[in-house]
């Protein structure tokens, strides 16, 4: 896998909203949602996303099925690149998302067959062959062709319609499905039964998974890898047992202290998070994680650290602690 092209590869991603909310609706300043940010997916992994709610997860999502334009950085799929070689339908067709609001996704007036199958039958697929898919795919999501067919998104639970949201996105037939939240709003015991479905779903049709989520506990049972975003940024990003056995930024430390369950023997000193993340309107400057970091020393400040590379590992990590030569003095000097 080494050799070849990541399926998806990301560059410089960015994306800032405008502020309106002067006079005359005049530009009063920039979100800076995603700001930036590089990471690949290779074929067939699950890369999670964590990270406090407005930092930049679902903008990132939202990019990359081009349900928002970026303002910077490309996107490319199989060494593809959006834009020159690689047309905008296929990136649609290859990249689809489940969101959270399993409601909103589903047209009332619309039974589940019909539902399934509409993407294709807009793609060309007869409505014949479209309704057979719908039953197809029912049936691989765990609903009984006979009795979910001609039901109606108010018939059905919230993991049922989930669960259709699901084969919606496959019926494309994409490489990669991103999941936004999506178990976030079930019960523990549907989303339990959910999360196997995806990973059943995913052996059998060998997909690739985006599995967002604020819950640190699925995202270590989910993924691969995972990405740590921090307002618009990447604080970390590694393999899933080196961010949740030997995490490295400060940020990360603290987000894995406030978890519930953590094995005690495997808890860091690190404080858990206080006080809200501040505005992406106007971040921080340097580091933008320095305004909530215990370990802060004038280099972060000043600096933005940038991504640096632990040896040895695919473990990237943006703290001027773990970069040698950074100028910061280490935490030792900081917390004495
Ligand atoms: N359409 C939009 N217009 C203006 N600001 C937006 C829009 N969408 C998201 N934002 C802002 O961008 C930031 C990142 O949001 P989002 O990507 O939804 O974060 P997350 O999914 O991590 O909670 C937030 O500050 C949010 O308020
Ligand atoms: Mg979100």
């Amino acid at each position: 896998m080494s050799a070849a092209a990541p399926l998806l590869s990301v560059n410089g991603l960015t994306k800032h909203f405008p502020l309106k909310g002067g006079f005359f609706g005049r530009s009063t300043g920039t979100v800076r949602a995603v700001d930036g940010i590089s990471f690949d997916v290779a074929e067939g992994e699950t890369l999670g996303i964590v990270g406090e709610s407005g930092c930049g997860k679902s903008t990132t999502a939202r990019l990359l099925v081009d349900l928002i334009r970026p303002d910077g950085g490309e996107i490319m799929l199989s060494a593809r690149r959006l834009g020159v070689d690689l047309p905008l339908r296929d990136l649609r067709r290859n990249v689809q998302m489940v969101f959270q609001d399993s409601y909103a996704s589903l047209n009332p007036r619309l039974t589940m067959e019909e539902a399934i199958a509409f993407g294709p039958t807009v793609n060309g697929v007869s409505t014949a062959e479209a309704t057979r898919l719908a039953h197809e795919l029912l049936f691989k999501v765990g609903l009984e062709p006979k009795r979910f067919a001609g039901r109606y998104p108010h018939e059905l639970s919230g993991g049922q319609r989930q669960r259709v949201n699901i084969a919606r996105a496959l019926a494309f037939k994409p490489k990669i499905v991103i999941l936004d939240e999506a178990v976030s709003a079930l019960d523990k015991s549907v989303e339990a039964q959910v999360l196997n479905l995806l990973g059943d779903l995913k052996r059998e049709l060998g997909l690739t998974y985006i599995f967002i989520s604020h819950d640190l506990n699925v995202v270590r049972y989910m993924s691969d890898r995972v990405m740590v975003m921090y307002l618009g940024e990447i604080a970390e990003i590694g393999p899933v047992d080196a961010i949740y056995e030997r995490p490295s930024h400060p940020y990360t430390r603290a987000l894995l202290a406030a978890m519930p369950s953590m094995d005690p023997d495997h808890l860091t000193r690190e404080a858990p998070l206080a006080g809200d993340p501040p505005n992406p309107i106007n971040p921080p400057s340097g580091c933008r994680f320095h305004t909530r970091c215990r370990h802060a020393a004038t280099v972060c400040i000043s600096t933005p650290p940038g991504l640096y590379t632990l040896p040895g590992e695919r473990h990237l990590v943006n703290c001027h602690l773990a970069i040698p030569n950074s100028g910061h003095p280490g935490i030792e000097a900081v917390t004495a």
